[in-house]
C-alpha cells in the first residue's frame, strides 16, 4: 500500500524573547502564577506569519534535500494570515519558489494536524512532494492589556516535507473532529482581538484530546501504552498533563515545549515534533501520537510510524 513519509522538518521563531518578568512589568500578573497555571516561562514574539513560515519551510526543504521547485503542493495551516486575501500561502510560495498548488487551511490550533492528514490524502491522490507548514503570530491579534491571553500566546512556525513512497507510509490512522456549537468559546472577529473563555476551553480540550487520541489509536489497532512519543498541542501544561494521565502515557514519552514557546497555535505541534527529533526522543520506527485542539472547536489526532 503506497503512502507518504516525512523526510525533512524545520522551525522558526522570532528573535525577541518575552519572559514572564517582562509581562509582569505592564500587567497585573507574576511569574509564579503564570508558571503554576500554564507552565509557560517565556515566549518568542514578533515577525509575520509568512516570514516565519518561509524560514521554517526553507529549513525543512534543506533538511529533506528537496529543491523547492520539486514541491507539488504547499499547505499552510494558519489562523493569523497576513491578509484576508490573498492567502498567506501565496507569499510563502513566491518566496520559496515551490511548484504546484498552494493553499491556506484554518483549523485554529488543530491546524497542523489537519494539514498533515489532508496532505497524506493528497499524496494518495497523486501529489509526490508536499510542504506542510504551521505558522501563527497570535501576538498580532492579542490585546496586550488582557492578562488572560497576553500570558499564554507566542509566535512561531514549524514545517515538514512529506514525500510519497511506494513502500509503507507513516500514517497509521487519524481522527478529525469539529463542534461548531462551541465556536463562541474562542473567537476573533475580523480586525478585532482574540477572545477566549479559558475555563470552558480547558474542560473541552482535555476531553477532546483524550477521546480523539483514543479514536485514532483504536483505528490503528493500538493502545495508549504502544505510544513511544506523544506530541500534544501546547496550550497549557495542565491540559497536557491531564490528557496524558487520562490516556495513561508516561511523562517521559510526552513532548513539552510550552515553557519556551507558549501557545503558538498551528506551530505548536511541529515545534514540539522538531524538539523530539532534536533531543533524540523520536527515533526511526517509533509510534508517534499527535493530538491538537482549538477554536471551532476543532480537534485532530494522527498516529504515525516514524519513517514509515
Ligand atoms: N495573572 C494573574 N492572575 C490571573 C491571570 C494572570 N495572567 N489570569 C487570571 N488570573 C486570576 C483570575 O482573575 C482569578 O482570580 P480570582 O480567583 O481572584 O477570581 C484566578 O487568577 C484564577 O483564574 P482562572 O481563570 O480560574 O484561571 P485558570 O486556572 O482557569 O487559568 C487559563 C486561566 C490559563 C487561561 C486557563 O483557563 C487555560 O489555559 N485555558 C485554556 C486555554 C486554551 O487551551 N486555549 C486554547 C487555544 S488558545 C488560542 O488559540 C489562543
Amino acid at each position: 500500500m503506497p503512502g507518504a513519509v516525512i523526510t525533512g522538518w524545520g522551525i522558526a521563531v522570532p528573535d525577541k524573547v518575552v519572559t514572564n518578568e517582562d509581562l509582569s512589568a505592564t500587567l497585573d500578573t507574576n511569574d509564579a502564577w503564570i508558571v503554576e497555571r500554564t507552565g509557560i516561562r517565556e515566549r518568542h514574539i514578533g515577525g509575520t506569519t509568512s516570514e516565519l513560515a518561509i524560514a521554517a519551510g526553507r529549513q525543512a526543504l534543506e533538511r529533506a534535500g528537496c529543491p523547492a521547485a520539486d514541491i507539488d503542493l504547499l499547505v499552510l495551516a494558519t489562523t493569523t494570515p497576513d491578509a484576508v486575501v490573498p492567502g498567506t500561502s501565496a507569499t510563502v510560495q513566491e518566496a520559496l519558489g515551490t511548484g504546484g498548488g498552494a493553499f491556506d487551511l484554518n483549523a485554529a490550533c488543530s491546524g497542523f494536524v489537519y494539514a498533515l492528514v489532508a496532505a497524506h490524502g493528497m499524496a494518495l491522490a497523486g501529489a509526490t512532494k508536499i510542504l506542510v507548514i504551521g505558522s501563527d503570530t497570535l501576538s498580532r491579534i492579542t490585546d496586550w492589556d488582557d492578562r488572560t491571553l497576553a500570558v499564554i500566546v507566542g509566535d512561531g512556525a514549524g514545517a515538514v516535507v512529506l514525500e510519497a513512497t511506494d513502500g509503507p507510509g507513516e500514517l497509521l490512522a487519524w481522527d478529525l473532529g469539529a463542534d461548531g456549537s462551541l465556536r463562541h468559546l474562542l473567537k476573533c472577529d475580523t480586525g478585532g482581538y482574540l477572545f477566549m473563555n479559558g475555563k470552558e476551553i480547558f474542560r473541552h480540550a482535555v476531553r477532546a484530546v483524550v477521546d480523539s487520541s483514543r479514536a485514532a489509536l483504536k483505528r490503528a489497532g493500538l493502545q495508549p501504552a504502544d505510544v513511544d512519543v506523544f506530541v500534544p498541542h501546547q496550550a497549557n501544561a495542565r491540559i497536557i498533563t491531564a490528557a496524558r494521565e487520562r490516556l495513561g502515557i508516561a511523562a517521559e514519552r510526552c513532548v513539552v515545549t510550552i515553557d519556551r514557546y507558549g501557545n503558538t497555535s498551528s506551530a505548536s505541534v511541529p515545534l514540539a515534533l522538531a524538539d523530539a527529533l532534536e533531543t533524540g526522543l523520536l527515533q526511526p520506527g517509533a509510534t508517534v501520537l499527535m493530538s491538537g485542539f482549538g477554536g471551532g472547536m476543532t480537534w485532530a489526532s494522527a498516529v504515525l510510524r516514524w519513517g514509515g
